[in-house]
């Protein structure tokens, strides 16, 4: 039988435990291990601590040479990374002056991207995914949501939920899928049954059987579906035992009000949310999200993160990563950049693409370092942890380990 792997020493190491799920952090706050070293058996994490220490004639060492930061790996909570296609067109009509509406009414927007992935076969959704979560891997990514919601059928939802799954396992990073069928409505269908109900009663109790997702999603939004309209679906995947989040608050208010009657895990978007719903999301168990990926993308305004933490609200930060509204996909640059427009503190930057991010997928192995955890973690070649949000994105890391194995360096 091997031995225990002792990791380090890091200069140091961020283990972001013992830090509060909601509301505003500050940098004294931040738990920091000085020479740390991480213990590592059968992809798990057994001890954190000082790394002489824990240095025993039980263990084998894999010495790191030189300074090193080490944070726990990072978790984007909300992706599109599953489509066909590109939306650069729309991105220069955007730039011309045209809306987000008035392109998806001259055929842009999210439907060009659903045309487009009906196009892809599921076998080059999977190739796709695999190289987007490659490159989210080597920026120190370990765990990725996958949204489906550009099949916007049954067959070419759960050709989309299908190939997420079979890229999570042939991938080293985890791909957590997400069932976005109610994404828009679908111009395409044939209105003598209503789609949503089709949904409801078809698509959910396939993906139950073939354990394709645990989590399911809607955009709320004027251009897709009204709060009234989606209740019945949220309802319906509810009472399955599926996980609810929600696009939210994008252009128009009504999202998080639905997110929170229905406990949802998470309300995402809220770039449009006042004082109301920070409140109301604040003094619930739903998780905010905030995607600057996507305000960088449409050039609109960011998530009202401030407000949303003295607020006493969750904070997780995600990619968005999708062809439309947010093309970029670079985790630690957006929330580096929220972080400067939203005057965060570096502690809430950080809580908000680790341990908030993993508690916005339910997930309670990951976004912290401490035994019983995934041994996944994020080093970075520098012996300051605030270089990692000031270069915004820009300093790379020097080494990504996935369950104990050191993927990327
Ligand atoms: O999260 N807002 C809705 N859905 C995506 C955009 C998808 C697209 O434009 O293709 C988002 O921004
Ligand atoms: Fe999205």
């Amino acid at each position: 039988m091997n031995k225990p792997l002792l990791i380090g020493p890091f200069t140091q190491l961020l283990p972001m435990t013992g830090l509060p799920l909601k509301g505003a952090l500050q940098d004294e706050q931040l738990p920091i291990i000085k020479n740390g070293g991480i213990l590592v058996a059968d992809g798990k994490i057994l001890k954190v601590g000082v790394f002489d220490e824990m240095k025993s004639s039980d263990v084998d060492v894999h010495r790191i040479e030189g300074d090193h930061v080490c944070l726990p790996g990072f978790v984007d909570s909300h992706t599109h990374i599953c489509f066909g296609g590109t939306r650069a067109r729309d991105y220069a009509f955007r730039n011309a002056g045209k809306t987000y509406l008035e392109i998806a009414k001259a055929g842009g927007g999210i439907w060009d991207t659903v045309t487009q992935t009906r196009k892809a076969s599921q076998e080059e959704l999977v190739k796709d995914i695999i190289s987007r979560s490659k490159r989210h891997l080597k920026n120190g990514v370990t765990t990725i949501e996958v949204k489906s919601g550009y099949g916007l059928s049954i067959d070419e939802e759960l050709k989309m939920l299908r190939a997420i799954k079979q890229a999570n396992e042939t991938s080293n990073v985890t791909l957590v899928p997400t069932c976005l069928a109610a994404h828009m409505k679908p111009k395409d269908w044939n209105q003598d049954q209503e789609y949503l109900d089709v949904i409801i009663n078809e698509l959910f109790p396939i993906i139950n059987t073939e354990d394709l997702a645990h989590r399911v999603d809607a955009f709320v939004e004027e251009s897709a579906f009204s709060p009234e309209e989606i209740k019945p679906y949220f309802q319906k995947a509810k009472e399955m035992g599926f996980d609810i989040t929600v696009h939210a608050d994008q252009f128009t208010t009504g999202g998080s009000q639905v997110a929170v009657d229905f406990d949802a895990v998470s309300a995402d978007h809220l770039e449009a949310s006042t004082e109301k719903e920070i409140q109301l999301l604040a003094k619930s168990n739903t998780i905010a999200t905030a995607l600057p990926g996507a305000s960088l993308g449409l050039g609109c305004a960011y998530t009202p993160a401030r407000k949303i933490l003295d607020a006493g609200g969750a904070l997780s930060i995600a990619s968005d990563h999708n062809p439309g509204s947010a093309p970029m996909g670079d985790l630690l640059t957006q929330a580096s950049i929220l972080g400067t427009f939203e005057k965060l503190s570096n502690t809430e930057v950080l809580a908000g693409i680790t341990y908030r991010a993993a508690a916005a997928l339910r997930l309670k192995d990951r976004g912290k370092l401490e035994a019983g955890a995934q041994a996944d973690f994020v080093v970075f070649p520098t012996d300051n942890y605030q270089e990692i949000t000031y270069h915004q994105g820009q300093l790379k890391p020097s080494m990504v380990w996935k369950n104990g194995i050191n993927v990327c360096q």
